[in-house]
């Protein structure tokens, strides 16, 4: 191939990428080392339940994967169900599910540090954390510059919620 074609076809690739929402944009994102940092944390699966075709999931999965978890991906056919099940209210859903060995959820595009940190700790009575939506710039959700400040909620297993972190800037998230 010519190195015009070689290009044509990366962009075409990338192009196709982002299929819940527009083509992210991947020189914005951390760069993740193939290479595992040196003191590591001990990985924990997280199970993610995700639609086949969501392109932003599939973002958030490699996001999380960079911080040391490991992804166990299943396509459920009913998403909403799932959800229901796991006691996350439509108000705080967003595309994808994942939850913990120990049972937490985590509904959208949480920044894997909050996932981190609420799982070192967990508050009493949670059920997991949530960024409801999609917020433009979460983690995920990079389109360039673009930054739509969110709240990651703390869930509660009484179905109310409170703000677990209000996340202003993309150097937040990371
Ligand atoms: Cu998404
Ligand atoms: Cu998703």
């Amino acid at each position: 191939m010519t190195r015009a074609l070689h290009l044509s076809f990366a962009l075409a690739l990338l192009l196709t990428l982002g299929a819940c929402g527009e083509t992210a944009d991947t020189a914005a994102e951390p760069s993740q080392s193939s290479s595992e940092p040196a003191n590591a944390p001990e990985a924990t699966t997280l199970t993610v339940y995700k639609s086949p075709t969501c392109g932003c999931c599939a973002d958030w999965i490699t996001h999380v994967e960079g911080a040391g978890f490991d992804a166990s991906i299943e396509h459920p056919q009913q998403m909403r169900a799932i959800k229901m099940q796991l006691g996350i209210k439509p108000e705080y859903s967003s595309c994808h599910t994942g939850v913990s060995e120990a049972g937490y959820v985590f509904e959208g595009h949480v920044p894997a540090k909050l996932v981190r940190r609420f799982l070192d700790n967990p508050p009493e009575n949670a059920l997991g954390l949530a960024v409801p939506r999609m917020p433009v710039g979460s983690p995920g959700m990079e389109m360039g510059e673009r930054f739509e400040p969110y709240d990651v909620l703390l869930l509660k297993e009484d179905g109310g919620s409170e703000v677990y972190a209000r996340i202003e800037s993309p150097s937040e998230q990371y």
